[in-house]
């Protein structure tokens, strides 16, 4: 079944570097497609480079996307950056509220005005949460419940069809600790619940949180999991590539 695969590289490279890996991604993926979709998400720099290029330069077998943007259509906003501008460069995705985003201040709130601003763009959002730490089952169902409630009110059954959740427990971000298959297979459970409920359809959710070549067949084959958002280990084409097979 296709899934899918989102690659987060943050801030973590050079503008050279990061460069070069996109371009290694999409030679090798130009030759040996993958099934699952994918969505590759460079910094802002990168991004308007590329837009910079044309012509066949210009594509790849794979779904641009930004790690985050304003939450007003255009204004006095120093620092941030327009949806309509990602969408105008040829932008698909956008991550919105990745723990790296909260932990400087983004509330739920703002979360969801990003959201709603990014949909009127026709950007798809990714919308990121999760719990802070590890507790038990019932709490952490009543924490992702209040990010639910809090961030998705009043969506239309078109808006579903574009958004894609992705649970990421924050403790397991960056720490070599994944949560188990059986966790996210819950957690998964638990917000396509909260939006059949209210809603009669359920968005993609995909998993993310220390996913790596060992253990995504392992997120992948569990019902529920639509695909996996992946930082670290998409920061070379060698791992990633062993995600995507
Ligand atoms: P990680 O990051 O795969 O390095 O844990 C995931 C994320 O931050 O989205």
């Amino acid at each position: 079944m296709t899934k899918t695969i989102i690659a987060n590289w943050k801030m973590a490279l050079s503008l050279a570097k990061s460069l070069d890996l996109l371009k290694k991604f999409k030679v090798e993926l130009e030759s040996l497609p993958t099934k699952h979709r994918l969505v590759v998400c460079p910094d802002f720099l990168s991004l308007g480079y590329l837009a910079a290029l044309k012509g066949e330069q210009r594509t790849f077998p794979f779904f641009l996307g930004a790690q985050t943007a304003g939450h007003l259509q255009f204004g006095a906003l120093t620092g941030e950056i327009a949806s309509a501008n990602l969408k105008k460069i040829g932008l698909t995705y956008l991550i919105l509220g990745h723990s790296d985003r909260r932990q400087v201040g983004e509330t739920n709130d703002l979360i969801k005005e990003k959201m709603l601003i990014s949909l009127k763009n026709k950007l798809r959002p990714i919308i990121c949460l999760g719990e802070e730490k590890k507790q038990s089952r019932a709490k952490t169902n009543l924490f992702i419940e209040k990010q639910l409630t809090e961030i998705f009110l009043k969506l239309t059954n078109s808006d579903l069809k574009k958004i894609i959740i992705a649970y990421e427990p924050v403790w397991a971000i960056g720490s070599q600790q994944a949560c188990s298959p059986q966790q996210a297979k819950q957690v998964h459970g638990l917000i396509k619940d909260f939006f059949r409920q209210k809603y009669q359809t359920a968005p993609a959710v995909v998993y993310g949180g220390s996913v790596n070549g060992h253990n995504a067949s392992r997120f992948l084959s569990q019902e529920n999991i639509d695909g996996l958002l992946v930082g670290g280990a998409s920061l070379s084409w060698s791992q990633f590539k062993k995600i995507i097979n």
